[in-house]
């Protein structure tokens, strides 16, 4: 932790380290193992312990990477690292602050042997979405059969000792991550044969289990703090201290606490501190900030905390203070002169601009949390999803009330979107006899996919349900020697070359001229009621000759009167293909209609 020392010129503060993928992928096991590496290789106390946070220092890093910062030419420029223990993408989006997140860097963790999972797909669109730069820690390879774990942190080190076949088998799953990276738009490499760091995101094979590779991930993520951060991590010491609430929690004898990471400025004692609420901003004044105690000098476990008199960024800190309770987690925390500070406003406007977005129309959106209905928001938007109103917290009646309220006309905008919230049962069952879907996820983008097919099932349902009513559209083709009766009904071999045909439609030939009725449609001695393009199929025709009206390789069309053609192209000419556009043209003009 950045006590004040009385000279904070220069100040370049830690970068905020986030830990995010899939479960079970060993984000919490990475950084304990991070922890434990550095607490090995120092006296204690290497470690500095924060609310929710570790802070690895810059000492550390260079005792652990050694001669390895020396052959990639590094200069540790950093006070050190401060990682953040939030679990899962939660982490991320909690750590929000306006416009983007107070995360500088991130460890992508992935199951060496799982490979790319759901939530590993969620944090890369998230850290593409807010463009942070990563590392992926590809972990678990003690698990890779034949690999034998050797006493170092380096993963260089312990891989020469490996069999050649391992370190094969390892390449081969490092490269299947690489090609899963380039579908998301990111060229990546084995961090030691990369060439240019700019370009490249650098996977670091590791295990948190054994320590091997932990130096690397180390040193990776201070090359990259100092290649991609440079001005983002000085500290404006005029600017009053900034923080981002993580939670607000209950701590006996304390009442409500905030967890937060202080990313810039400086917090102290007695300072007037303003953050919003649902109902508005609230101004209070912290009574004390707390850390945690270090391990050995804490005798009793219910005196958990230090008190420090003021912190400076990057800090994890514990606030406590009178009226914290409607504080919004993922929303910001400043310093202020007095209740009068204009920043105030801004602050609560930041938190009014989310809650209020809206395209006007769309789908209901509710989250978490502040953070995670952003993140929600942009990809959502991204995604091409219109969105009429969202909203913290989980699904009301009230909200699908409103559903109720958008015409079955617009039945895809009948839905409720809810990330990360439970719903109650009752809400669930009124929503089904509103008819109005809700989609529960976990993770943003299947939310999103979800949505799209069920959006594309309506969208096929209204297809049918309107060309139902409508003269279909049809080319057919005359099949060589197919024909099995020449007439009363003539019964011949066609293939549909273009869109679809029924019984009961009218035929026309070549020319345009009245054919007969298509009586019926057989396939393999059973009856259709519909044949679509690509089929081939036998069709019984009134009123016709065969080899006199029509023969072997003609074509036929469908006749589609001039209202019906008018309702096509006016109306649903997005449910035409363009090659059923410009048979509708054709027809047209072989009958001689004239458009409206
Ligand atoms: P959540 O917080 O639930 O999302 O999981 P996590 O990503 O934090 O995973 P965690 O660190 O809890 O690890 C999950 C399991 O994998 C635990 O049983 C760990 O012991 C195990 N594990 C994690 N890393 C390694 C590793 O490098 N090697 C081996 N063999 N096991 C590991
Ligand atoms: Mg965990």
């Amino acid at each position: 932790m950045n006590e004040y020392n009385g000279d904070y010129l220069e100040l370049i503060r830690q970068p905020i380290v986030v830990v995010m993928g899939h479960v079970d992928h060993g984000k919490t096991m990475l950084l304990d193992s991070i922890r434990n590496t550095s607490v090995h290789k120092r006296e204690k106390g290497a470690i500095t312990q924060h609310i929710g946070a570790s802070e690895v220092p810059a000492e550390v890093l260079k005792s652990i990477g050694g001669p390895l910062i020396d052959k990639m030419k590094l200069k540790v420029a950093l006070p050190g690292l401060l990682f953040i223990d939030t679990p899962g993408h939660e982490a991320f989006t909690s750590l929000r602050k306006r416009g983007g997140s107070i995360a500088d860097i991130a460890i992508l963790v992935v199951d060496v042997s799982q490979g790319f999972q759901p939530q590993t797909i969620e944090a890369i669109n998230i850290l593409k979405e807010f463009k942070t730069p990563f590392i992926v820690a590809l972990n678990k390879i003690d698990l890779i059969s034949g690999w034998k774990p050797q006493k170092t942190s380096s993963f260089l080190e312990a891989s020469q000792k490996q069999a050649k076949a391992v370190q094969d088998d390892l390449d081969a799953k490092l490269y299947e991550v690489v090609s899963k990276l380039a579908e998301y738009g990111f060229n990546s490499e084995r961090f030691d044969r990369i060439t240019d760091f700019t370009r490249e995101v650098a996977i670091v094979p590791v295990s948190a289990k054994t320590h091997e590779g932990i130096a690397e991930v180390l040193i990776m993520l201070t090359g990259l703090a100092q290649k991609f951060l440079e001005g983002r991590l000085h500290i404006d010491k005029s600017a009053p201290g900034r923080a981002s609430i993580i939670e607000v929690k209950e701590v006996a004898g304390l009442g409500k606490t905030l967890d937060a990471i202080l990313y810039d400025g400086t917090l102290k004692v007695n300072d007037y501190i303003a953050f919003p609420t649902l109902n508005g901003p609230r101004v209070t004044h912290v009574r004390a900030l707390l850390r945690p105690k270090p391990l050995d000098e804490m005798r009793d476990p219910r005196d958990k905390f230090l008190n420090a008199p003021l912190v400076v960024a990057a800090s994890g800190i514990k606030i406590a203070a009178p009226d914290l309770e409607d504080a919004i987690p993922g929303s910001t925390l400043i310093v202020v002169k007095d209740e009068h500070d204009p920043a105030i406003d801004e602050l609560q406007s930041e938190v009014t601009s989310v809650l209020s977005y809206s395209d006007g129309e769309g789908v209901i959106v509710r989250a978490d949390t502040l953070g995670s209905l952003e993140a929600a928001i942009r990809l959502l938007s991204n995604a091409g999803i219109r969105v009429r109103n969202v909203g913290i917290g989980t699904v009301t009646r009230k909200d699908v009330v409103d559903c109720s309220a958008v015409g079955m006309q617009n039945k895809a905008d009948r839905a409720i979107l809810a990330f990360n919230v439970k719903i109650q049962k009752d809400v669930e069952q009124y929503a089904r006899e509103c008819k109005i879907r809700i989609f529960e996820e976990g993770v943003i983008y299947q939310l999103i996919e979800n949505f799209f097919e069920w959006k594309k099932e309506i969208e096929a349902e209204e297809k049918r349900n309107v060309i139902d009513k409508l003269q279909p559209i049809a080319q057919l083709y005359t099949l060589q020697n197919c024909c099995f009766r020449a007439s009363k009904p003539a019964v011949f071999g066609v293939k549909v070359e273009v869109g679809r045909i029924r019984p009961d439609v009218m035929l026309i030939d070549e020319n345009g001229r009245m054919l007969g009725k298509l009586r019926s449609i057989q396939r393999d001695k059973e009856s259709l009621t519909e044949a679509t393009a690509g089929a081939e199929v036998a069709i019984a025709v009134d009123d016709v000759f065969f080899g006199k009206d029509i023969t072997f390789g003609k074509r036929i069309y469908t006749y589609v009167p001039k209202k019906d053609a008018d309702l096509y192209l006016e109306k649903y000419n997005n449910l035409l293909s363009e090659n059923e556009i410009s048979l509708l043209m054709h027809i047209l003009r072989i009958t001689k209609q004239r458009l409206a």
